[in-house]
């Protein structure tokens, strides 16, 4: 059975995973980071000098290699055989190769089945690029995160990351197999002049409407 899916999608640094995290906070449900998931095989083939445009080898390292979605603290956490790579997740040479990885099929796959199997689990706030278009396209709660392109670039270098937020968009945006879009369904919101809680109350006030409450006020 499939619980509750809120689908939540944008480009980078557009505030959704704070919005996520909070809104999963709010509602009691699970915070599911499916970047991560991609930062973390992005992460593992940079161990192994794996290149990650080579489609083969990146089939092969798949094979090889165990990958585990687990829920710690009501929030997934992603093992890469066995090892949760932590703050190399947001290191420099990730940033930079990540969406090379997210754009070969068969590692989109692979990570689309986990995603769906968490959602099997528990009732899910899930945030990434397809997730509307893509992974649930049936969940009728779907909302698209966006900010400016100089909002979103300022917020990385406060967070005192070096992340090329606009050509990770550019190739996020153009490669073929599930590009970052705005699912028809979705509700779009503009966070660049917008706080986090002050998304949140959006969020929840349109899922409100729908009969989905939050436990905590
Ligand atoms: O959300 P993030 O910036 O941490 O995501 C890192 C990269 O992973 C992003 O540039 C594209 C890819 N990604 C994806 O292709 N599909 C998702 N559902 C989530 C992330």
């Amino acid at each position: 059975m499939q619980h509750t899916v809120i689908a939540i999608d944008g480009p980078a640094a557009s505030g959704k995973s704070s919005v996520s995290r909070e809104l999963a906070q709010r509602l009691g449900y699970v915070y599911v980071n499916t970047g991560a998931m991609y930062r973390a095989v992005t992460w593992h083939a940079l161990q192994l000098a794996v290149d990650p445009s080579d489609a083969s080898a990146i089939e092969h390292l798949l094979e090889t290699t165990s990958l585990e979605c687990g829920v710690s603290d009501g929030r997934s956490c992603f093992l890469v055989n066995g090892v949760d790579p932590n703050e190399a997740l947001v290191s420099p040479p990730v940033n930079a190769a990540v969406s090379k990885i997210a754009s070969q099929p068969v590692v989109r796959r692979r990570l689309v089945d986990l995603q769906r199997g968490c959602a099997e689990l528990f009732p899910t706030v899930v945030e990434g690029r397809d997730i509307g278009t893509v992974v649930f396209p049936g969940t009728p709660h779907k909302f698209y995160i966006d900010a400016s392109p100089e909002v979103r670039a300022a917020r990385r270098a406060g967070q005192g990351l070096h992340d090329p937020v606009v050509q990770r968009d550019a190739m996020d945006s153009a490669r073929q197999d599930s590009p970052l879009m705005i699912a028809r369904d979705a509700v779009v919101i503009d966070s660049s002049n917008l706080s986090v809680g002050e998304v949140v109350s959006d969020v929840l006030k349109q899922l409100q409407g729908k009969g989905i409450t939050a436990k905590v006020q």
